[in-house]
């Protein structure tokens, strides 16, 4: 379940535990064991699994298109590390892939076909030192690939961002940062808002892009140039982008800065601008609404040779994520959310109207993205020679792997028959997952919809001794993974209500304003019809999770016992317990402006918090809950958990309250993740998890 970008963890997990089948004494987690314990096995996929499961990042080719390299961090229960490493595959040859581990951590990317540049930061703070490392890659045919490191230096344009001080001096760096420390105090000040954001106050520094050469010299060996550039911001624009073709990456960096720039003075959200390879177009997303972060994203197509903008997808009900233009420049690639799925979608690309335009009139082959994909969550889009596209995908039962669609160059986008019968080849290159998942039975899940056209997902469970439920989107998480519920015995329902993405704008638009309002009406028909539906799910034994938003709805539930969910505990994470304060408190303001209709203390605001702030209804609060929150969360300050849990203190409501000091919006570190699974399946089970 996805909510609009300003809440981005909100969730809303209902979970109600089935009896076992077959209890075993051993496995019994309430009775006998206290704190601590999980459900383990090797059939079982416990927290701990999921903490020490390897997460892989998204695939890259290189130019070539017959390498992939994957950024790949595993966690270790016992030595408490991390471990991280690239993973280097082929895409069209069974060659052994090749697993580097990188000690110093660091980032990679290629720098050519051939070799892979990996920059370890070393040290913090002002005595931070970035090294850039070349790793190069032989590869032959049916030979094993060998690599080897090699100190480096290098050439043609390297990009890179960094913070800087006022003075923009990439080199003055460490000793501004001294003179910074060694202020005598540690007092940060603020003529303006947006003083912090996240979980970070904002400093004396900020981003700036700079550029240095990077060349292979006679001997083969990359050189790294010893002159730094600085690009200037104000100088960079839009308008003269199409007159100063100087050089591919000179005009890359100048579109995506003049875009970033264009963004804060016209205060309109643009992003993700991509080149096509011909170098006469770059696409980007754009949202129309001022801050109104979970708007529509329409993808705009600006023709550089002819000086034209147009809106491409402006009657697409879908909100794409991310686009890539085709090798030839005629189609266009869109990542986009669409009913609780992330599929890849293909466009062709129309010819440039005379004028510029948010909506040409376009003939309906141009209207309609045919999707390539139908389950999972793709990223990482990238097309390859050959009518070839790699992407990463992962689902509700796998954490991401690189795929590789094949055959694209027999897709005719303006036949609709091509269109209708195209079945590309989907091969998948990496099995990062495979061998630890062995065995664990994962559930796919199962959609299932109440009411006209309302969407909702659940995922089943159906082994002999246990029978659990799930839903979110279909995507792996590594914090509220269905999964690993269900497998602590329950069954894991999650609704899609109000406000959720992927079903379209008037969906995702209609919680302005209603937070308690509508998302609960969903909620309690869903919940009726689940009952309805599975009959092996006891509502005697129910519980609710949430998260943001998720928590939110919690602590709206709390006060509304007319619903008649009947859970029997609760968990709120990082909810909103007092509407009116959050509207004062939190970093983004705008967005709290959005959704309750203005300034809190403006006329219509105030009708809206009266009528949805939880704290309205604490005295009727009487439903045993954990309280969790990570005193980093600037979105939702931990005074929000702090306020609710004191509240069910002094009601006698039984409660507990779980604080994270070192944790933002989200649950991070991996210690944390688990000692939040053992809080949390600890409170469910201490008031549902009992057999009678
Ligand atoms: C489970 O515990 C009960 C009661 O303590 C006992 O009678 C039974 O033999 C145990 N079963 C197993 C499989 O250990
Ligand atoms: C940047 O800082 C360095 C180190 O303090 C200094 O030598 C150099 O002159 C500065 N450059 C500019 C352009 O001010
Ligand atoms: C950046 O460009 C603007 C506009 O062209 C100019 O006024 C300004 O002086 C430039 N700044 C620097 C540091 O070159
Ligand atoms: C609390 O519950 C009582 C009894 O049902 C009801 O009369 C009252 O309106 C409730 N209070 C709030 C704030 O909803």
């Amino acid at each position: 379940m996805r909510f609009p970008a300003g809440f981005p963890v909100s969730l809303l997990g209902l979970a109600a535990q089935v009896p076992l089948q077959s209890p075993s004494n051993t496995t019994d987690i309430m009775t006998s064991k206290p704190d601590y314990s999980f459900k383990e096995g090797v059939n079982v996929f416990s927290p701990k699994d999921l903490v020490g499961l390897a997460r892989p990042g998204t695939g890259s080719a290189n130019d070539a298109g017959d390498l992939v390299l994957v950024a790949v961090s595993k966690y270790s229960l016992e030595e408490k590390k991390n471990q991280k490493s690239i993973f280097i595959a082929p895409v069209e040859s069974a060659v052994q892939p090749l697993d580097v581990p990188l000690t110093n951590g660091g980032e990679a990317f290629w720098l050519d076909s051939r070799t892979i540049a990996h920059a370890v930061a070393e040290g913090a703070g002002k005595d931070k030192v970035i090294t850039l490392y070349t790793l190069s890659v032989k590869f032959e045919a049916d030979a094993v690939l060998t690599t080897n490191f090699r100190y480096s230096e290098e050439s043609a344009v390297l990009v890179f961002s960094d913070y800087v001080h006022a003075d923009g001096n990439l080199t003055a760096v460490k000793e501004n940062d001294e003179a910074w420390e060694n202020r005598g105090d540690t007092a940060f000040v603020y003529d303006n808002t947006y003083e912090r954001h996240w979980d970070t106050w904002i400093g004396p520094k900020t981003p700036s892009l700079f550029s240095v050469k990077l060349s292979k010299d006679i001997n083969n060996k990359w050189i790294l140039g010893t002159e730094l550039a600085q690009w200037n911001h104000s100088a960079a624009r839009m308008t003269s982008i199409s007159r100063r073709r100087t050089s591919c990456t000179r005009l890359r960096i100048q579109v995506a800065v003049s875009l970033a720039h264009e963004a804060k003075y016209l205060r309109r959200a643009t992003h993700a601008p991509v080149f096509s390879a011909q170098g006469d177009k770059v696409a980007w997303l754009e949202l129309d609404r001022d801050g109104v972060e979970s708007d529509r994203a329409k993808i705009v197509i600006y023709d550089l040779a002819k000086d034209i903008r147009y809106t491409l997808t402006q009657q697409w009900d879908r909100s794409p994520e991310a686009v890539a233009f085709s090798r030839d420049g005629k189609a266009i690639y869109i990542t986009a959310g669409d009913i609780a799925r992330i599929k890849i979608f293909v466009l062709p690309v129309p010819p440039t109207p005379s004028s510029s335009t948010t909506d040409p009139a376009l003939p309906p082959e141009y209207l309609t993205p045919l999707a390539l994909t139908s389950s999972g969550a793709a990223s990482g889009v990238q097309p390859l020679s050959k009518g070839r596209l790699l992407f990463t995908r992962s689902s509700l039962t796998s954490p991401n792997d690189v795929f590789v669609l094949r055959g694209l160059e027999t897709l005719n986008l303006h036949s609709a028959v091509s269109r209708e019968t195209f079945k590309g080849k989907l091969d998948r290159l990496t099995r990062f997952s495979d061998d630890a998942l062995e065995g664990k039975s994962l559930d796919a899940g199962e959609d299932f919809w109440f009411e006209e056209g309302r969407a909702e997902e659940v995922a089943g469970i159906d082994d002999h001794s246990r029978r659990p439920r799930e839903c979110l989107e279909d995507q792996w998480s590594t914090r509220w993974n269905p999964n690993v519920m269900a497998q602590q015995g329950y069954v894991v329902i999650a609704i899609n209500p109000t406000g959720s993405t992927t079903f379209g704008q008037e969906l995702t638009d209609a919680i302005a304003e209603d937070w308690g309002g509508n998302p609960f009406v969903d909620l309690q028909k869903g919940w009726k019809y689940i009952l309805q539906e599975y009959p092996e799910i006891d509502p005697d034994r129910a519980v609710a999770a949430g998260a943001s938003y998720g928590g939110y709805a919690i602590n709206w539930i709390q006060g509304h016992p007319e619903y008649d969910f009947g859970f029997k505990a609760l968990v709120c994470h990082d909810g909103a317990f007092s509407a009116a304060y959050h509207g004062y408190s939190t970093d983004e303001l705008f967005f709290f402006n959005h959704e309750w209709g203005g300034r809190p203390w403006e006329p219509k605001a105030r009708e809206v918090i009266k009528k949805f702030d939880p704290i309205n209804f604490v005295e009727n609060w009487s439903t045993p809950m954990l309280v969790v929150h990570g005193s980093k969360d600037y979105r939702l300050p931990e005074t929000d958990g702090i306020g609710a849990f004191h509240a069910l203190q002094q009601l006698g409501v039984p409660s507990r309250l779980v604080i994270f000091p070192d944790e933002n919006h989200w649950v991070l570190n991996h210690g944390n993740s688990l000692k939040w699974h053992y809080e949390v399946f600890r409170w469910f089970d201490k008031f549902v998890g009992k057999d009678d």
